[in-house]
């Protein structure tokens, strides 16, 4: 009998256990099998697992065309039902070419049409990336930035994660493995929780 309420108890928290998460709906910017991007997230998957519920949407997406907007495909209704039912996105992307990556640019204009259903209006965002250069992807993050005042998401300012000579801080496994990269990282995770949970809380007033 003991066992048996063991059991159920059991159940009901791992029911519940996910309720108080936060959806997170990612949106990783590079689709290279050892991308350190992915890397990134999955260290971030890492140290928030107990606060955040992280989906990673498919952003392997046909290119955009405005005449199949009212007929999607169902991998782009997938990545507008995830945004819509998230609590908040994170991108985690590279910088090319000085620039957003263009599948993930891609991604962004199929959730923002038709426009007056883009899925990211009013969605606590936040930004990470790392690149192989100097810039740490600053160029890639300040156009998303602009994109995002066009789509009304409200993107998290600091701290910025900008990580440079990404090949310095991962080992040959491809974990994290810079302590002052980890150190804001950590920093960017507990701020972003309190970012989501605040604008979530303002939302519908502005
Ligand atoms: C098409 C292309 C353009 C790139 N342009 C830049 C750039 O503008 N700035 C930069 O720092 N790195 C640039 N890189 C190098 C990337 O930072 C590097 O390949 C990075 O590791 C890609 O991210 P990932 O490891 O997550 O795939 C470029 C790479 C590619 C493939």
């Amino acid at each position: 009998m003991y066992d048996i309420i063991k059991y159920i108890k059991r159940i009901k928290f791992s029911l519940f256990k996910n309720m108080d998460k936060l959806k997170i709906a990612t949106l990783l910017g590079s689709l290279r099998k050892d991308s350190f991007n992915k890397s990134l997230l999955n260290y971030v998957m890492e140290i928030s697992k107990d606060t955040l519920d992280i989906s990673i949407i498919d952003i392997n997406l046909p290119l955009f065309n405005e005449d199949m907007e009212s007929n999607p495909t169902d991998s782009v209704l997938k990545l507008r039902n995830t945004i819509k039912d998230s609590d908040g996105v994170l991108i985690i992307t590279p910088e090319y070419n000085y620039s957003i990556p263009g599948l993930l640019k891609n991604a962004i204009d199929w959730g923002s049409r038709p426009y007056t259903e883009n899925v990211f209006s009013k969605k606590p965002m936040g930004l990470i990336g790392a690149s192989s250069g100097a810039m740490g992807t600053v160029r890639s993050q300040s156009h998303i930035r602009q994109v995002c005042t066009f789509l009304n998401a409200f993107v998290m300012n600091k701290p910025e994660v900008l990580i440079t000579f990404s090949k310095d801080k991962f080992d040959n496994n491809n974990k994290l493995i810079d302590s002052k990269t980890k150190d804001i990282i950590d920093e960017f995770v507990n701020n972003f929780e309190k970012w989501v949970k605040a604008i979530n809380q303002i939302k519908d007033l502005i």
